[in-house]
């Protein structure tokens, strides 16, 4: 969230409960097998976990996430368990308290990892903490965050910081991936290898002996592109199919304007058929107007 914050949009830009089943019915029928809830906030809106049981109930789906920051989570964790919700990623970006208010200029440290508890306790399949490394944040920490691994079934995913509109991205604020394992490996020497799943954003690691795994998204340093297989649809419903690319078409007006499933469907394949096979890198896309973060989603 840049520190001027962002302009709200009005309820009737952004995508109704039902527009958002109608389109997850249609990617599904396409192929979609995974379809991860995110931001802005998902949380903040009342009929998430209707959406979340309507979504769950499409057949071929393989799972439903959602990417959250944790705030209010952990009161609506039963009632999303309930309605299918399988898979959680909570963004905790440090593990000291007085760091998460100045990053996040709020409170609610310690509900967060409350929250986090909360949900393995609750036996979600998988429980995810998402870590942004920026240098002379936290990167003093990355080795707190894997000993949370020892004895719980979290997976820590230590993310590249990448450069979004009113984030304040420089590269001297940058961590490579293998600078964060070269230092994880200094202080444990045990750490394996994992296998990746086919088109995974993350490449994992274990300590020998621990319960849970960590690991890197490398998207700046090490992209994936050619193993990415994500479409993205904003809250205000443009299909967005690069995180990093600005080209966006609205499917939403589209939706609204009485559009068939089959001129929905030519649209979406124009839009896929112009993904590239690979983001322009950290420099240009740093000098590159797209929206900020928290109007994507990540
Ligand atoms: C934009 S948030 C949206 C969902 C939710 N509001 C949250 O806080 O998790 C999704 C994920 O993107 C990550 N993220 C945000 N800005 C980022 C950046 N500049 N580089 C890498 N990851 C980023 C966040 O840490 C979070 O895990």
């Amino acid at each position: 969230m840049p520190e001027q914050g962002v302009e709200l949009s009005p309820d009737r830009q952004i995508l109704t409960a039902d527009e958002i089943v109608y389109l997850s019915r249609l990617f599904v029928r396409q192929g979609v097998r995974k379809i991860r809830l995110t931001g802005g906030e998902p949380l903040v809106r009342k009929d998430l976990v209707n959406i979340v049981s309507e979504i769950s109930k499409l057949e071929e789906l393989e799972s439903v996430a959602m990417t959250t920051n944790g705030i209010t989570l952990g009161r609506k964790l039963p009632a999303l368990k309930e309605a299918g919700l399988k898979i959680l990623n909570i963004s905790l970006d440090t593990l000291v308290e007085a760091k998460f208010e100045f990053i996040t200029r709020r409170l609610g440290h310690k509900r967060v990892l409350e929250n986090i508890y909360k949900a393995l306790d609750m036996g979600f399949d998988v429980v995810k903490v998402n870590v942004v490394v920026m240098k002379n944040f936290n990167d003093d920490e990355l080795q707190d965050f894997v000993s949370l691994t020892k004895n719980t079934n979290l997976d820590i995913r230590f993310i590249e910081f990448m450069p979004f509109d009113g984030n304040a991205w420089s590269r001297d604020k940058f961590v490579p991936y293998t600078a964060m394992l070269e230092e994880l490996k200094q202080h444990f020497p045990s750490i394996s290898k994992e296998s990746d799943p086919d088109n995974s954003t993350s490449k994992a690691y274990r300590v020998e002996g621990y319960k849970g795994q960590f690991g890197f998204i490398s998207s700046m340093s090490e992209h994936f592109c050619h193993s990415c297989n994500r479409l993205r649809i904003t809250a205000d419903g443009n299909l967005k199919v690069c995180l990093f690319g600005a080209n966006e078409v609205s499917l939403r007006d589209l939706m609204r304007r009485g559009a068939d499933e089959r001129e929905l469907l030519d649209v979406i394949d124009m839009a896929v058929n112009r993904k590239k096979k690979k983001h322009a890198g950290m420099d240009i896309i740093a000098a590159t107007k797209n929206r900020p973060m928290i109007l994507i989603g990540g």
